[in-house]
């Protein structure tokens, strides 16, 4: 249910809202591309003693957060609230409690500002985060979206026109990362502490399995996970470094190749990744090598852009309002929303 009424070609400045899962964050983008602010307060620090996120705790956080974040987005955006030509906030997919904080509060002020709304999947923001920023940005690319809960392979081949070629099919790679970090005891999130420590390790010094060769899109983790705790507990000594960049090479080395190879059979003329696991040092620079040698643009959003934030969200917005119109504002939160097609 469009409304028609309102001219949705006169808008640039675009609020962004995320609260999905353990970020608050808002943000202000104008025309789809230009970040004016982005605000991220993280709740690692109120989850981190249970090891990971407690759905409880991150929607009680960000009923407490969202309004001083929102606030700052505008206050850092140098602008007034009577610029902001409409919300966008996640509607999914994520923790329920947590997306409606941030549903409701973009849904109040869209009918206290008298703008449009705008619901955005979550997904579909992430690949928008390589957009922001970049001048250069031109599709058709592939996309490897790599996150906590996903890992998946798009082909973007217009905007409006995105196909997932394949996904995993166990464990995203951020969980297999949190997951042998907290087998090794080094704390959560797992991502960050093992690409810093690989640093010192050898990437060479376990020769970890490589799943899925015959399924060229596809991703599976659980069995590498499971190799990680059979080589530890055969070799207790072993180095937590060596270990710890074996396990990264062995997930680098099936991101990058399968990543590639797609490209390469859709004919992509870029390769852009998102997701916090696009923040990793090792594959940031993996892509960039393939990059260079198959003449392919390579997109690395800022590492602050790569993990969860709103500044995708507002871009995502902003291209979803000219393409398909604002959302209705009975449009409730879906925790289990996937990356189908684009709203249209
Ligand atoms: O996208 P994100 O902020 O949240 C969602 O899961 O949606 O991603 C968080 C994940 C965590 O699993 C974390 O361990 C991983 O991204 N991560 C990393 C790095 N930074 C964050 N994984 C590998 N290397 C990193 N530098
Ligand atoms: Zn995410």
């Amino acid at each position: 249910m469009n409304q028609p009424t309102r001219d949705l070609s006169t808008v640039r400045t675009v609020l962004g809202i995320e609260s999905s899962c353990d970020e608050t964050a808002a943000a202000v983008v104008r025309d789809g591309r230009m970040q004016l602010s982005s605000v991220i307060s993280s709740q690692i620090d109120r989850h981190a003693r249970f090891g990971g996120v407690v759905p409880e705790i991150a929607s009680r956080a960000h009923v407490e957060m969202l309004n001083p974040v929102i606030a700052e987005a505008i206050v850092q955006a140098g602008i007034a609230d009577a610029e902001i030509d409409a919300v966008a906030a996640t509607y999914g997919p994520g923790l329920v409690g947590s997306l409606l904080v941030g549903v409701s509060a973009a849904k109040a002020l869209a009918l206290v500002w008298d703008v449009p709304f705008v619901a955005v999947n979550h997904l579909e923001a992430h690949l928008y985060s390589s957009m922001l920023e970049d001048p250069t940005f031109e599709l058709p690319v592939v996309v490897l979206l790599v996150s906590g809960g996903h890992t998946m392979l798009v082909h973007w081949e217009a905007e409006g026109s995105y196909r997932v070629l394949g996904g995993t099919i166990d464990d995203a790679a951020g969980e297999a990362y949190d997951k042998v970090a907290r087998y090794l005891g080094l704390g959560y999130p797992g991502g960050p502490v093992i690409d810093r420590i690989s640093l010192d390790g050898d990437p060479e010094a376990i020769a970890f399995p490589r799943a899925l060769p015959d399924r060229p899109y596809d991703f599976s983790f659980s069995g590498l996970k499971t190799s990680v705790v059979n080589h530890v507990r055969k070799h207790p000594d072993v180095s937590a470094e060596d270990v710890a960049a074996s396990f990264q090479e062995a997930v680098v080395d099936v991101l990058v190749t399968k990543t590639r190879r797609a490209a390469a059979d859709v004919g992509a003329k870029g390769i852009s990744i998102g997701g916090g696991v696009a923040a990793n040092s090792r594959l940031r620079e993996q892509i960039l090598t393939v990059c260079a040698e198959d003449g392919l643009a390579a997109y690395l959003p800022d590492r602050a852009n790569c993990t969860d934030n709103a500044a995708m969200v507002a871009a995502a917005g902003w291209w979803q309002l000219q393409r398909a119109g604002e959302s209705p504002l009975d449009t409730g939160a879906d925790p289990g929303l996937g990356l189908g097609s684009p709203a249209a």
